[in-house]
């Protein structure tokens, strides 16, 4: 089968590694790609936010699978395109991917049905918002509704920063995303990212992650899209998967399927923990980037199978086989990430590490320019390994990263520190 993925980063090099190792995948044909994925797949130049260019595309190349690596085309409704042209594809319609591009959908969802998430309210104009944080005091949280690419939230510890914040989204700071604002309850506990597999109707989890979201050691300064991630995460008890699966994913996906607009695809539920009780902070429709890497290289040849089963609506039949394993990635970003930061520096030693089932570096954003590897992004690798162990993998990858000889890059010495 000809299998076209969607996307350019850490997370779809993962799942192009996953899915080329399965017997099934012909011809893998990755848009846009990058350096590393180029070097396993074919890379393709394609408006992959545009429905009918991709199913166009696939018709050429007699794709039989599209999987959709990132929520933009999610969110424009690429999947919808796909499904009416007869391709199987992975991922939601772009009614289903409301649960990423609408916080206050999402939250409507859960109140359906009685899932466990912070208190909430939905502000179009800024004195009602204003009052609201006043008559509820700090910490409180404020969100855009809207897709803000991971940075429309703050955590407020105090109401001035949270009135502040008001003011910001309402001037525009978000664009449209900020229009309207949905204040919540500060939830304390430990959070972590749970993967459920959807076919509309069954449902099956396909693993956990933490990663650290602060660029500093220690988890300290700005926010960022993540600077590394493992799985398990430690946290995700079969207790805690159970009541997270029966309480937030059942109830979610039963919503959905009763809108009319089942869910298809992977739920990237992320959790606050406390006491053993689970609660929703928000979902992704997508992978997440690099918690993917972590799951694919945990999942390996297997991931193409789930996947293809939860396209076509066989989810009910399909088994995990799980190998009691651990696995890690260290994101390696440009200096200054994720403030401004240099494109086109060189990278070089790569070659020099040995890449196999366990240890693989996973470019989120590279460029060749010349013959040699250039950074091309603000996250730019992820050196991702797979241990009996977290110490292990731990081990393994820190051993691959001080072989990487890019000395405009950085990483952090840390991760997974709250779990070892
Ligand atoms: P989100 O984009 O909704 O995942 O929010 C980004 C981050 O903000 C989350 O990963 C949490 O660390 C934090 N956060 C969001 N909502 C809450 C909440 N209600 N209580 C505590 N922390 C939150
Ligand atoms: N690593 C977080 C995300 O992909 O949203």
């Amino acid at each position: 089968m000809n299998i076209l993925i969607l996307g350019g980063g850490g997370r779809e090099h993962a799942l192009a590694w996953a899915i080329q190792q399965n017997p099934k995948c012909d011809r893998l044909i990755v848009a846009p790609g990058n350096a590393g994925i180029a070097e396993i797949a074919e890379c393709a130049t394609l408006d992959i936010e545009d429905g009918s260019a991709v199913a166009g595309f696939a018709e050429e190349n007699a794709i039989g699978f599209v999987v959709i690596g990132p929520e933009a085309p999610l969110a424009a409704g690429v999947a919808d395109d796909l499904r009416a042209s007869g391709i199987a594809v992975f991922g939601p319609d772009g009614a289903a991917a409301r649960l990423e591009t609408s916080k206050a959908f999402t939250k409507q969802v859960c109140d359906a049905r009685g899932v466990p998430t912070a208190a909430w309210a939905r502000f179009d104009a800024p004195a009602p918002a204003r009052e609201y944080i006043r008559a509820h005091g700090a910490p409180i949280v404020v969100k855009a509704d809207g897709l803000a690419a991971g940075k429309g939230v703050i955590v407020a510890m105090d109401t001035d920063t949270a009135l502040a914040a008001i003011d910001d989204m309402f001037a525009g700071e978000f664009g449209t995303a900020g229009a309207a604002v949905v204040i919540e309850e500060f939830m304390h506990g430990e959070e972590a990212s749970f993967f459920v597999l959807c076919d509309g109707e069954n449902v099956l989890p396909i693993g956990t992650a933490q990663d650290h979201k602060r660029v500093g050691e220690g988890d300290t300064g700005p926010n960022t899209g993540g600077m590394g991630a493992y799985s398990p995460a430690p946290v995700m008890t079969d207790a805690v998967v159970e009541r997270a699966m029966a309480q937030i994913i059942r109830p979610t996906v039963a919503e959905l399927a009763k809108r009319g607009t089942p869910y298809r695809g992977v739920l990237y539920a992320g959790l606050m923990i406390r006491d053993g009780q689970p609660r929703l902070v928000e979902y992704n429709v997508r992978f997440g980037d690099p918690e993917c890497q972590v799951l694919m290289m945990r999942l390996g040849a297997q991931a193409l199978d789930l996947l293809l089963a939860c396209a076509e609506g066989r989810l009910g039949d399909a088994r995990v086989n799980w190998a009691d394993d651990h696995a890690m990635t260290v994101v390696m970003a440009a200096r200054g990430y994720p403030g401004p930061y240099r494109k086109g520096t060189e990278i070089r030693g790569l070659e020099a590490l040995s890449e196999d089932s366990s240890h693989m570096v996973f470019h989120a954003g590279t460029r060749v320019v010349d013959g040699t590897i250039t950074a091309n992004g603000g996250r730019v690798l992820n050196v991702t390994a797979r241990g009996a162990s977290l110490q292990e993998a731990r081990d393994s990858a820190y051993e691959m990263l001080a072989r990487i000889d890019w000395p405009e890059g950085f990483y952090r010495r840390d991760i997974g520190w709250r779990a070892l």
